[in-house]
Order: structure tokens, then C-alpha cells, then sequence
């Protein structure tokens, strides 16, 4: 389980969070909407561990999050951050210690539907195979927990339609629990089982909205629909 309690963040003179409660149950899938600085990122940047001094706590699996990120955590976000110099297979390898063999590295890459491209360059790579690379990363240590910032934002709406199905496979797979930021309402609705609706600035809750429907989805169900409009509703727009 994911969870924040109180949690307070605070860049010098900006507080990104303000008492924000957050959890996500095992195996849940939590889509995090909000506006433009609201903090989005900043509650995954915390739970990743990447973020030291807050206050309140954050914790996964009832251990407290440390700073310097876990095994246990994948991470992944809006810009790939590939190598250019590095090949697919070495850039997956970078979430991995040496002891993990090729063969391993070679899986994943299977598994994201990249086989026959371990040789290749990022540049040879489209958007959508480039932000694949990255989630085979984001899957190194077969984690627990999957925290995806605005993954699909750069991608034109066929391939991030593709990507969105592709995930929901992953998911199938690993059985992770998954927190996925974005600005796609309709993509937080289609893909989540609750979706938590920040606002304001500082961030805070103020929605959290359940999806009532079984996967697989139709996207063009009344009830995701009317569940878009509630989000849309707590966001204001
Ligand atoms: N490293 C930082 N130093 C100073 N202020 C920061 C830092 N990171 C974020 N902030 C501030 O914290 C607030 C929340 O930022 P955050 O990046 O979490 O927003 P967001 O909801 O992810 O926005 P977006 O949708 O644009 O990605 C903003 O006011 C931002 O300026
Ligand atoms: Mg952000």
C-alpha cells in the first residue's frame, strides 16, 4: 500500500503540498489529476524518494519512503531520458545492478514489445518505442509499485492509445500497483480504478472519484463518461 498522511511540501517560499492524505491500496490503479502546478509531480517526486525534507509522512508498504528511491518503486516519467549514445538493451540496463544478466534485460524488452530492437539507438526509436524503453526500465526489479508522470503527454492520440492498452497489459502482468499522473481526464478515467482530483495551490484534495467499472472497458461506456464529467466537475473546467 502507498500512503501519505499530512504530507507538506515546501520548495524555499513555495508549498507544493499542503496536508495531503494520498493512498493507493495493493494492486490499485490511482490516476492523479489536477492543474498545472498543483503538485502532481511533486507527490510522485516524494514517493519515488527522490524528494528529502517534508513533513507528514509517506510511506510504501508501511515503510517510510527514503530519500534515494526504492527497488521496490519504478518510476517513470513524461520524457523518456534515454541515452542517445546508449543501445535499448543498455538503456534498460541502467535500472539494474551488473548482476542481472542480458537474458534478463533481453525479457524485458520482450515484454515491452520491443524484441529485435536491443541494438538499436534511441534516434531509431518513434515516441511511442522510445517511452516503452523507459517503462522496461521503470519495471527493473519487478516492482511493486509503478509511478508514472505523464507518461503518454508527448504522444499523438493513436500511439497513446496504443501505450494506454499496452500498460494495462503490464499491469496484468506484474500486478503492481500503479499511480499515474496526468492532464488527460479522459485517460486518468479510462485507465484507473479511482481517480484523486488535486487542487489549488498548494495542492490539496479536493475529489476522489471511483471508476464503477470492470476492465476490460469500453471507452465510449455512459459510465466512464458521466465519471469524466465528475472528475471535470471537481477540476472546475
Ligand atoms: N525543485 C523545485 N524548486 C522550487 N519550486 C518547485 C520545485 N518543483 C516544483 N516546484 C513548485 O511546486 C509547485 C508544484 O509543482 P509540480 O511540479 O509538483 O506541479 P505539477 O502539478 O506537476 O504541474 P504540471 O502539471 O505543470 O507538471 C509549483 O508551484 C512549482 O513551481
Ligand atoms: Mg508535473
Amino acid at each position: 500500500m502507498i500512503e501519505t498522511r499530512s504530507l507538506t511540501k515546501t520548495y524555499d517560499d513555495t508549498v507544493a503540498l499542503r496536508e495531503v492524505d494520498f493512498a493507493a491500496d495493493d494492486g490499485e490503479f490511482v490516476s492523479v489529476v489536477g492543474p498545472s502546478g498543483c503538485g502532481k509531480s511533486t507527490l510522485l517526486r516524494v514517493l519515488a524518494g527522490l524528494e528529502s525534507g517534508f513533513d507528514g509522512t509517506a510511506s510504501i508498504d508501511g515503510t517510510p519512503v527514503n530519500a534515494g528511491g526504492s527497488d521496490d518503486v519504478g518510476v517513470v516519467f513524461q520524457d523518456p531520458r534515454l541515452l542517445p549514445w546508449a543501445t535499448v538493451r543498455e538503456n534498460v540496463r541502467i535500472g539494474f545492478d551488473e548482476s542481472v544478466t542480458d537474458d534478463r534485460i533481453d525479457d524485458l524488452i520482450d515484454r515491452v514489445g520491443l524484441d529485435g530492437f536491443e541494438m538499436a539507438l534511441p534516434e531509431e526509436l518513434s515516441g511511442g518505442m522510445a517511452q516503452r524503453v523507459a517503462l522496461a526500465r521503470g519495471l527493473a526489479y519487478g516492482p511493486q509499485a509503478l509511478l508514472l508522470d505523464e507518461p503518454f503527454s508527448a504522444l499523438d492520440a493513436l500511439t497513446k492509445v496504443e501505450q494506454q492498452e499496452f500498460l494495462l497489459d503490464v499491469r496484468d502482468d506484474i500486478d503492481a500497483t500503479v499511480v499515474l499522473v496526468t492532464h488527460d481526464v479522459e485517460e486518468a478515467v479510462y485507465l484507473a480504478d479511482r481517480v484523486v482530483v488535486l487542487g489549488g495551490q498548494p495542492g490539496t484534495v479536493v475529489a476522489d472519484v471511483e471508476v464503477p467499472l470492470d476492465r476490460p472497458r469500453d471507452r465510449t461506456d455512459e459510465r466512464l463518461i458521466e465519471t469524466r464529467e465528475r472528475v471535470t466537475d471537481a477540476l472546475g473546467v
